[in-house]
C-alpha cells in the first residue's frame, strides 16, 4: 500500500474509535446522571416522539403477516372478538360510545382511541400488535395467553370499530367472561357491585407478615416497621 494511504487509513480508524468512545461516554453520562426525564406526566419532545413512533410503525410493518397469506380473517368470529375486546382492550382503547378508563389517560404514550386509529392498520398488523405487544409503551402482548384464532377474532373486530355505531357496539353484549365462575371473573364481566373498589379488602384474612399485606390507607398504616 502507498504510505500516504496507510496514514489516511490509520487516521480514519482512530477517528472512528474516538467517536464511538465519545458516544459511549454520552450514553453513560445520560444513564448515570438522571439527565433524561422519564416522567410519564410530560409528553415526549417532538423529535423523540417522531423517532419512537416511526420505529414502532416500521417494526410492525416489517413483521406483521400479510392477511392474504392466511385463512384466519375469513374464518374470524367477530362476535367472539367483541367479547374479548370489551374484556381486555376497552379500558385502554375505548370503543364506540365507551370511554376508556380514567387511569389509562395518564399513560405515555396515551393508548389511542381505536375508533379513530384502527383505519391506519392492516388486519395482519393489528394481529401482530395484539400478539406481541409494543415494548416500552404499555401495550401488552396477548400471545402467551391466547391462541391465534382468538387473536384473529379480536383483529377482525378491531378492523370494524371505525364504522361501528355505539348501538352496534353495545349489541355485541358484555365482556367475554373467562373461566367457569362468572361472578368472580377478574375481567369484571359480572363481578358483584363494588368489588373493583375493594383494593384493601384482604383485611379479613390478613397475612401474618405485614410486608405481604396490601397497603392500607388510613390511620392504622402509620405503624412503623422497625
Ligand atoms: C394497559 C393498556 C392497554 C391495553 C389493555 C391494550 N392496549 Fe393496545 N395499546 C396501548 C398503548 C399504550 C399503545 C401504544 C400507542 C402508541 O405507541 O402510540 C397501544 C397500541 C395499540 C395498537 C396500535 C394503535 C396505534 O395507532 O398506535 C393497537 C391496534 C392496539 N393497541 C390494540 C389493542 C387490543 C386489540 C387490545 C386488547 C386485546 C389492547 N390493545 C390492549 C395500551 C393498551
Amino acid at each position: 500500500m502507498h504510505p500516504e494511504r496507510k496514514h489516511l487509513g490509520a487516521g480514519l480508524l482512530i477517528g472512528i474509535i474516538v467517536t464511538l468512545l465519545a458516544l459511549l461516554l454520552i450514553a453513560l453520562t445520560v444513564a448515570y446522571t438522571g439527565a433524561y426525564n422519564v416522567a410519564a406526566s410530560r409528553d415526549h419532545t417532538a423529535g423523540v416522539h417522531w423517532l419512537l413512533d416511526t420505529t414502532m410503525r416500521s417494526s410492525v410493518r416489517s413483521r406483521a403477516p400479510e392477511v392474504a397469506d392466511t385463512q384466519w380473517l375469513a374464518r374470524a368470529d367477530v362476535a367472539a372478538g367483541a367479547g374479548e375486546y370489551k374484556a381486555m382492550c376497552e379500558h385502554c382503547h375505548g370503543g364506540p360510545g365507551a370511554d376508556p378508563a380514567e387511569w389509562s389517560r395518564g399513560m405515555l404514550p396515551r393508548p389511542p382511541l381505536l375508533v379513530e386509529e384502527a383505519d391506519e392498520w392492516e388486519p395482519g398488523e393489528v394481529f401482530w400488535i395484539v400478539k406481541h405487544g409494543l415494548k416500552y409503551t404499555g401495550m401488552p402482548s396477548f400471545g402467551e395467553t391466547h391462541d391465534d384464532a382468538t387473536l384473529w377474532n379480536i383483529a377482525a373486530f378491531v378492523e370494524r370499530l371505525p364504522a361501528m355505531t355505539p348501538e352496534q357496539y353495545r349489541a355485541f353484549g358484555p365482556a367475554h367472561a373467562h373461566g367457569p365462575q362468572k361472578a368472580s371473573d377478574p375481567h369484571g364481566g359480572a363481578a358483584p357491585a363494588g368489588a373493583p373498589h375493594a383494593h384493601g379488602a384482604a383485611s379479613e384474612q390478613a397475612p401474618a407478615d405485614p410486608h405481604d399485606a396490601p397497603h392500607e390507607h388510613g390511620p392504622d398504616s402509620a405503624e412503623d416497621h422497625h
